[in-house]
């Protein structure tokens, strides 16, 4: 079914002084999805979402968001809406429940509706049994998903996220995590979220964009963009005990891989192409190797994220069996 995006940007350009922030960017993002934004620190993030909700001007280029101007129509689009900035405000001195009224008044909520929009997000961000303290008492897990609903007051139709998990621990991180989940998967609102954390992007995002000096680098789901930038892969390689030694002698002699890593009774290969797969199994099975399990690592929006920028992963154990018959043999090292 054709759906009419909910954001169209066209070569969106801002500068700061000599810095371009954002580089002719162009981009859609459609209705339900969940879109995240990566890229290193400065690479114009949250500078695109202060455009897309009519915060800064643009210096070029143009955004339709949820059909309104940005520039032209800024309030009303805001209204409908929703943001998280990187560090969002609250009241310490009011309580959970103040804050979320508080907001609820300023976007024009019905006075009315107030009580049960700020009850069921309470609720929604399992914030109730603490709603009636002030947020001074809270812990920052608490804040943050406190911000979170405040976010969503207005019952936004999109929202911006601007790294919503930053210096949580991972249990309030995942917490974090199945709400923006519960908000996209079953609510079906749209939700760009910017972030610096790939598992997160990974587990939540249908699409992301990563940017780099302000330019759109790379464009797609996980997956595409794992098989589009990650040609190398790492695969476990179970056999027959009795058929180790054979396992070695072939995968040396025909294929160059000297050692490969030996965990618990599994072969580890490293940097192996996916295209050479075939033929590697195939001169196992011909030397009478009994495979009782072949199984390629799927490649990670880090591995992507990694090989995007030309960077090595993190410092780890030197290259084990890096396969020399591939078309990729120059692929990013681990
Ligand atoms: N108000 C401003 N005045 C001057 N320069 C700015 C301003 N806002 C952003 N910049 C610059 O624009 C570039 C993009 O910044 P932006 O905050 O959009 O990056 P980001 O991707 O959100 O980074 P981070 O991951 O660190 O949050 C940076 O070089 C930043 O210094
Ligand atoms: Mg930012």
């Amino acid at each position: 079914m054709e759906r009419k995006p909910v954001i169209v940007v066209q070569d969106l350009t801002r500068r700061f002084g000599e810095v371009v922030a954002v580089d002719h960017l162009t981009l859609e993002v459609v209705p339900g999805e969940i879109f995240g934004f990566l890229g290193h620190n400065g690479a114009g993030k949250t500078t695109t979402v202060r455009l897309l909700n009519g915060i800064l001007t643009p210096h070029g280029g143009t955004a339709r968001v949820l059909g309104l101007d940005p520039v032209h129509d800024g309030p009303a689009l805001r209204r409908r809406t929703g943001v998280l900035t990187e560090n969002p405000s609250l009241d310490e001195r009011l309580t959970g429940r103040e804050n979320l009224s508080l907001y609820a008044d300023l976007y024009g909520v019905p006075p009315g509706e107030v009580p049960r929009r700020t009850e069921e997000l309470l609720q929604f961000f399992e914030l109730a049994d603490r709603a009636d303290q002030k947020v001074g008492t809270y812990s920052k897990g608490m804040k943050q998903r406190l911000a979170l609903a405040r976010a969503l007051v207005h019952e936004p139709e999109l929202i911006f996220l601007d790294e919503p998990t930053a210096g949580l621990d991972p249990v309030a991180a995942r917490h974090v995590h199945t709400l923006i989940a519960r908000m996209g998967h079953e609510q079906q609102r749209t939700v760009l979220l910017c972030t610096h954390n790939l598992v997160e992007a990974q587990k939540l995002c249908h699409r992301v964009a990563v940017l780099e000096h302000g330019r759109l680098i790379a464009l797609g789901t996980p997956t595409d963009l794992a098989r589009q930038w990650v040609r190398s892969h790492r695969l476990e390689l179970e056999v027959a005990p009795d058929s180790l030694p054979m396992a070695q002698a072939v995968l040396q002699t025909r294929w160059g891989i000297s050692n490969p890593l030996l965990e618990n009774e599994t072969l580890i290969l490293t940097g192996v192409a996916r295209e050479t797969i075939p033929d590697l199994v195939a001169s196992l099975v011909t030397a009478g190797v009994r495979i009782y399990r072949l199984t390629p690592q799927e490649p990670t929006l880090e591995d992507v994220y990694f090989a995007l920028h030309g960077e090595d992963r993190a410092p780890g154990p030197p290259p084990l069996g890096i396969l020399h018959a591939g078309p990729d043999t120059k692929g990013r090292k681990r």
